[in-house]
């Protein structure tokens, strides 16, 4: 199995208990000697067989009991220190039968409490299994001296299964004869390795409903055309990726017979429906086989709870200070597919409904719909839906600013199982920002620009203004839903950047901001035009935090389809500009529709240097020199920054 399977247990402990005599210590004897020992001590030392000898490759230690040589508490610590509990009886012997009920598995229950041992305490909590009410200690029913009669005391046995689920098998054997020895153990082994109470309910015969809940996921996961079927190359597949091995035609016929015999529903159209699926895993189980549903689930990252396990959620990522965080090739691929395999109508955009399937694999959508996408990325602006560009754009923001969160939702999509790899593959960590400084050129496609700005001036209209075609039906709107970041892409000079603007809440005009509100690749001051009190406060915050930063600048005035007005502050907005060496302040309405506001902002923070030469010049030769594609220049940013000039220029 590949290594991104999610952990199993180490190491295996079994503890053997039962009344006097029946048989404990010549059974472990046995099986270390392979033959029966006529003469035996009162308790066996404990022993470990190494992993390589052990079916389950996993050391195991084997520790007996003995009433004679152990105290209560002896017995109390090894029950919390064992990972299953053998309990023998003599098949002989109906008292040390009647003595599982009476006396042994209430023991044992009461028991397992892990503050009565310290060490078997630390090692339980490890294992994340302190709860020993929920997780209770898996039992082996072991009946011994088999040889002595010729009838089987099975039926009392599976009377006894039905009421403590704990139970995970019984079986009959003998420590004279060897019959049944090393199934023993290997049965006890499996009992903690792929235990069946979690998946299982022997009383209704049905899988628990958390296996039912985790196999619909992986069924989901698996059925990559979406039509809630998997067909041969999808079962195949589904092999491959938990097994590593193919699928023999012959036996996935054979598969398929025993469903559509059992299940007539199980099979449609020669292919396995989710009921064929489900019912598939109980048999494996009712076979004994529930090594192969384990398999499985850790494959999809299941831990023995059932849950999905945090190493498998958020494999560790290292970010340098001054890197950020990106989709990768990769992850853009995954996400792509992910899209149009639940774009059902093929219409290029996710309805509510296809969206809220889309996240069905997971515990809930890492965003709301109507509030959150749908208001920060570009829609379809018919329907108001999701666009694959839009869906793409959103996953882009969380990776910037949860990358967390992006690699848990990975997970839970199958991105680990479809890439057979970690979901790392789908994140690129970018180089660290003072490289980007001393290369003078950013190796980025993320950028995040912070609009700030005294209320009213608006900022939220500039940044809804980024992801509609038409921003004029934006005038005179109240923005009702809070939506903090817009997200869009932008071509600088060829290349596909994506731009995110992040609406910084002014409270009170003197409300001092937060270094987190600060930082950004490049800040976007605005203020309104109209209103002559308006420029004060953006004078304000860029002398008090960006004066003396490497942030770039960007001095915007919105509303200038209305009156421009004198500003009430001791020099006008150009007049600042020139004296702290920012570009000319950038006139902006939503009325005129115009864009080139964002490809400016992207241009900047793609060129974070240029805040240096602060040259003013508007010279429209250098603006087609730029557009003939000098990129490669030395003088780049030299020429990149008139660029800029001169579109400011322009949309004048
Ligand atoms: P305590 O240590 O007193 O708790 O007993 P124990 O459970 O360890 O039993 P032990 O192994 O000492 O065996 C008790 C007796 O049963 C011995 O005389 C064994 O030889 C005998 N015995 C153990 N296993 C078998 C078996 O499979 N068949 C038969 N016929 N006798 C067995
Ligand atoms: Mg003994």
């Amino acid at each position: 199995m590949g290594q991104y399977t999610a952990t199993q247990r180490k190491n295996v402990r079994i503890l053997l208990v039962g009344d006097a005599g029946v048989g404990k210590t010549s059974l472990i004897l046995s099986l270390v000697s392979e033959e029966y020992p006529e003469e035996v001590p009162p308790r066996a030392e404990e022993i470990t067989i190494p992993a390589n000898v052990t079916p389950e490759q996993v050391p195991t230690s084997i520790v007996d009991f003995s009433a004679v040589e152990q105290t209560e508490e002896a017995l109390a610590a090894e029950i919390n220190k064992a990972h299953v509990v053998c309990i023998v009886y003599a098949v002989d012997d109906d008292d040390s039968l009647d003595r599982i009920t009476s006396h042994w598995l209430p023991l044992v229950r009461a028991k397992c409490n892990p503050s009565l041992d310290g060490e078997g305490d630390a090692e339980a909590e490890a294992e994340g299994d302190t709860q020993c009410e929920s997780v209770r200690k898996p039992i082996v029913l072991v009946g011994n001296k088999i040889d002595l009669i010729d009838y089987s005391t099975m039926d009392s046995v599976l009377a006894i299964m039905e009421d403590y689920p704990e139970i995970e098998s019984c079986v009959e054997c003998s420590a004279k004869t060897l019959h049944n020895i090393s199934e023993m153990f290997y049965y006890a082994q499996k009992a903690v390795l792929h235990p069946t109470s979690p998946l299982y309910m022997m009383e209704e015969q049905e899988l628990t409903s958390a296996c039912k809940k985790s196999l619909v996921r992986i069924f989901k996961i698996c059925d990559i055309d979406g039509d809630n079927l998997l067909n041969d190359y999808e079962l195949n597949l589904f092999q491959r990726r938990c097994f590593n091995t193919p699928l023999q035609p012959q036996i996935l016929d054979e598969v398929k017979v025993v469903i559509q015999k059992n299940v007539p529903d199980g099979i449609y159209n020669d292919a396995v429906t989710l009921k064929g699926f489900l019912f598939l895993h109980c048999l494996f189980i009712q076979r004994g086989r529930n090594e192969t549903t384990w398999a499985v689930l850790r494959r999809f990252g299941y831990n023995d709870q059932l849950e999905m396990c945090q190493e498998y959620l958020r494999p560790p990522l290292k970010i340098p200070p001054g890197s950020s965080t990106e989709l990768s090739h990769r992850g853009q691929q995954f996400l792509i597919a992910v899209f149009e395999r639940y774009d059902r109508d093929g219409d290029g955009a996710l309805s509510p409904e296809e969206h809220k399937m889309l996240f069905s694999t997971c515990p809930a959508a890492p965003w709301s719909y109507s509030t959150d996408i749908r208001k920060s990325c570009p829609i379809n602006e018919t329907t108001g839906w999701v666009t694959l560009h839009g869906w793409l754009c959103r996953w882009t923001l969380m990776t910037l600013i949860d990358v967390v969160k992006t690699t848990e939702y990975l997970a839970y999509l199958g991105f680990n199982v479809h890439e057979n790899d970690s979901q790392l593959a789908a994140i690129h960590v970018t180089r660290e920002r003072r490289i980007d400084l001393a290369k003078r050129q950013s190796s980025r496609s993320v950028y995040k620009c912070h609009v700030i700005g005294p209320k009213g001036s608006g900022k939220t209209g500039m940044c809804r203004g980024f992801l509609v075609e038409d921003m004029h039906k934006l005038i005179g709107k109240e923005f009702k839903t809070n939506v903090v970041h817009c997200i869009n892409s932008v071509q600088v000079y060829g290349q596909e950047k994506h731009l995110i603007l992040r609406d910084i809440d002014v409270r009170h005009a003197l409300d001092p901001l937060q270094p987190q509100e600060v930082n950004c690749d490049v800040a976007c001051l605005v203020f309104d035009s109209s209103n002559p009190r308006s420029f004060e406060y953006v004078a304000r915050i860029y002398i008090k935090y960006y004066a003396e930063s490497k942030i770039p600048v960007m001095i915007v005035g919105t509303k200038c389809d209305m009156d421009e007005r004198r500003q009430d502050y001791l020099m006008q907005p150009a007049e600042f500009c020139e004296k702290y060496k920012l570009l000319p302040p950038h006139l902006f309405s939503l009325k005129t529709n115009k864009k080139e506001l964002y490809t400016k902002l992207a241009t900047m923070a793609a060129f974070p240097h240029l805040r240096q030469f602060g040259l003013m010049t508007e010279d429209p030769k250098l603006w087609w020199k730029a557009g003939l594609g000098v990129a490669a220049a030395t003088m780049l940013g030299f020429i990149v920054l008139k660029t800029i000039s001169a579109a400011g220029a322009h949309s004048r």
